[in-house]
């Protein structure tokens, strides 16, 4: 049996990327992820393809022991891992909770890195992982500081990774899109509070899902959606971070 294994997938890009895997052939179930089962299952309701439902907390490591459990006991082909969880808070270090910045640290990095590691021994020549990555990995952004460092470890695992499983014929490619209007703004508490997301260019959710799989699958490393963000990538190349914070300060 061929896999899609989708975490985040209960909001905002997540169930962009569900309506792209739903019509892909090459697919015979997908496995959905998020703490929300009621979403989970009405997501899951309104596809006739197969759907597997793990209403799963990743900041709990115990999580991972739930879902390597389950790919031992089905032994599933993984043709395509989509490690989409996580979320920002807007804020200093030192104005926000010490949860707050601990649980972001551990979905988006270390239930990321735990997922994909589980996952990675499921997986044969011809699949491949998107790590949904954000501009924010391009240079530290001030006021969103643990965020934006998380989003650095992620392009980073995303391009080592990606070498090492190279002679395997698995791609990974890590996606870096600008803000995108989802449940993010809120729960980071950005809606109303920054103006440097009042000015930014919004990105399409549902692009962001379409192209980044197309450019997976291609064998592709990083997708930047949309020209203003491919320069700033190179931008944030180029000059000095110091001088770049001046910019990226949300
Ligand atoms: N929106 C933006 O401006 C933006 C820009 C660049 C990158 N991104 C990245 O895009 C990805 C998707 O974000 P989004 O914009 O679609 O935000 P979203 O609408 O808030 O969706 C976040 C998803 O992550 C899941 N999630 C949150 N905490 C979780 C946990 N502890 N365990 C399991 N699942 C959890 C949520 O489901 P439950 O709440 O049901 O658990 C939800 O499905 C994130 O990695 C984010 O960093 C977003």
């Amino acid at each position: 049996m061929k896999i899609a294994i989708l975490t985040g997938a209960s909001a905002g890009l997540g169930k962009e990327y569900f309506y792209n895997l739903i019509n892909r052939s090459d697919i015979d179930c997908i496995w959905l992820i998020a703490r929300r089962k009621d979403r989970l299952e009405q997501l899951a309701a309104s596809t006739d393809k197969p759907c597997v439902i793990l209403p799963l907390d990743l900041t709990d490591d115990k999580s991972f022991e739930i879902l390597k459990e389950k790919l031992s006991e089905q032994k599933p082909e993984i043709k395509i891992l989509i490690n989409n969880a996580g979320f920002g808070k807007l804020g200093n270090v030192d104005q926000l909770s010490v949860t707050d910045q601990t649980d972001m640290v551990r979905l988006n990095c270390a239930a990321l890195t735990a997922v994909t590691t589980v996952c990675l021994q499921f997986m044969k020549k011809g699949s491949f992982i998107v790590n949904v990555c954000s501009i924010a990995s391009f240079a530290p952004n001030p006021r969103m500081t643990v965020y934006s460092s998380t989003k650095a470890y992620v392009l980073s695992f995303s391009k080592s990774l990606r070498q090492e499983v190279k002679k395997r014929g698995i791609n990974v490619l890590a996606t870096c899109p600008g803000p995108m209007n989802t449940e993010f703004l809120s729960v980071a508490n950005i809606t109303g509070n920054s103006k440097t997301f009042d000015i930014l260019p919004y990105c399409d959710p549902k692009k962001v899902a379409a192209h980044s799989l197309k450019q997976a699958e291609k064998g592709r490393a990083i997708h930047t959606p949309k020209l203003f963000y491919k320069f700033y990538r190179i931008l944030a190349k180029l000059l000095p971070h110091s001088f770049i914070m001046k910019l990226s300060k949300t």
